[in-house]
């Protein structure tokens, strides 16, 4: 099981170390073998080539089944033009890998109840969210220029969806909610965007394939309202790459923190991109202070869809609540009374529970 590695910059390099020692816990348990192969990305991918992403990146990649990635950017390289940043090699590695289904569940432990920031009413028994966020098209790949107008400039990027990028992307999220609750919000701005009105007329229309499932509309402004007066009303979130990556966010905080959230990038086969949704976090990258957590459970998925090994992916989700249970917190979500533990002890005492 070939998994292409790509530690990226800041706390990137950190938490993927954690996430390789609880994969070699696995091996140990299930007598298995990955191939790790770790390769350039981002920042660091600048600094010794130029390029975010080398084409050996690419080429790993493509010849693996699985990419476990970190976090990439930083403030070294916030002044690089746009198609020279941190962020390209991210966004090319997505696209170059065709995921365009981006699965970010935010689920709260009842272990870290008191981490989040909504009330103990509002939380109930519990959240359990899917984010289904589209990664490949929308804004972030449309058409982006910047001319020069009247002493100053005009700039725009353009948000582009065709008919059969939604499709794929709705197909998903209704399978995924089968598995679920059974319930897809599609959260757009159809009061405002074009684009939006086409994705609602396209969803509609798969969704008449899944009459078990049901479909409802919310604007995106309401939407993040909604998740905090009453995130127990979602189920499946079905929504556009940067809504997605603006609501997955705030969906985090819910939960306790952004960095106990993973995800799941998938195409039409099993290759898969696993990554936390948190970014390199600068301010306390080297320091021994980042949560893996989120990066863990993205393992967890990359066995679940990648590599079919389910039970081992239970393995990593139970060792993950054992680590709770047992009162361990890393520093962004410790409470009173709790024992703190840095980024690589949370790995060990993780890894050790498996
Ligand atoms: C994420 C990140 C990325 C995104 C950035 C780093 C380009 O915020 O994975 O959510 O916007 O997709
Ligand atoms: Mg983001």
């Amino acid at each position: 099981m070939k998994i292409a590695v790509m530690p990226g910059d800041g706390i990137g390099k950190e938490v993927i170390k954690q996430a390789i020692k609880v994969l070699k816990a696995v091996e140990n348990k299930y007598k298995c073998k990955f191939e790790f192969n770790e390769v350039l990305l981002g920042g660091a991918a600048i600094d010794a080539t130029g390029s975010p992403i080398p084409q050996e990146t690419i080429d790993v990649a493509k010849s693996s089944q699985a990419v476990l990635l970190g976090a990439v950017g930083g403030p070294k390289w916030d002044h690089f033009p746009g198609d020279k940043r941190p962020e390209k090699g991210l966004l090319t590695i997505r696209k170059e890998m065709g995921v365009f289904a981006n699965l970010r569940p935010a689920i709260l432990f009842p272990q870290l109840k008191a981490a989040s920031n909504l009330k103990d009413e509002v939380l109930g028994d519990g959240l359990d969210i899917m984010i289904v966020r589209e990664l490949i098209g929308g804004a972030y790949f449309g058409e982006k220029k910047r001319v020069a107008v009247d002493g100053g400039y005009k700039a725009w990027d353009t948000i582009e969806y065709s008919t059969n990028e939604i499709e794929r992307i709705a197909k998903n999220s209704f399978e995924v909610a089968r598995r679920r609750n059974s319930k897809v919000t599609l959260v757009d701005k159809a009061n405002v965007l074009e684009s939006s009105r086409l994705w609602r007329e396209v969803v509609a229309k798969v969704a008449e394939d899944y009459s078990d499932v049901e479909l409802n509309y919310m604007y995106v402004d309401n939407a993040a309202m909604q998740l905090i007066r009453n995130p127990k009303q979602f189920d499946v979130i079905l929504t556009e790459n940067m809504f997605g990556d603006i609501l997955s966010d705030e969906a985090s905080m819910l939960t306790g923190s952004l960095g106990m959230l993973p995800s799941a990038s998938l195409g039409e086969g099993n290759v898969g991109i696993y990554e936390p949704i948190h970014g390199s976090a600068p301010d306390i990258a080297g320091q021994d202070k980042a949560n893996p957590i989120g990066t863990i459970m993205s393992v967890a998925m990359m066995l679940r869809y990648s590599f079919d090994m389910e039970d081992a992916a239970k393995d990593i989700e139970a060792a993950v609540l054992k680590f709770l249970d047992k009162g361990y917190r890393g520093l962004d979500i410790m409470q009173p009374g709790m024992k703190v533990v840095g980024t690589e002890e949370m790995g060990d005492l993780i890894a050790s529970e498996i």
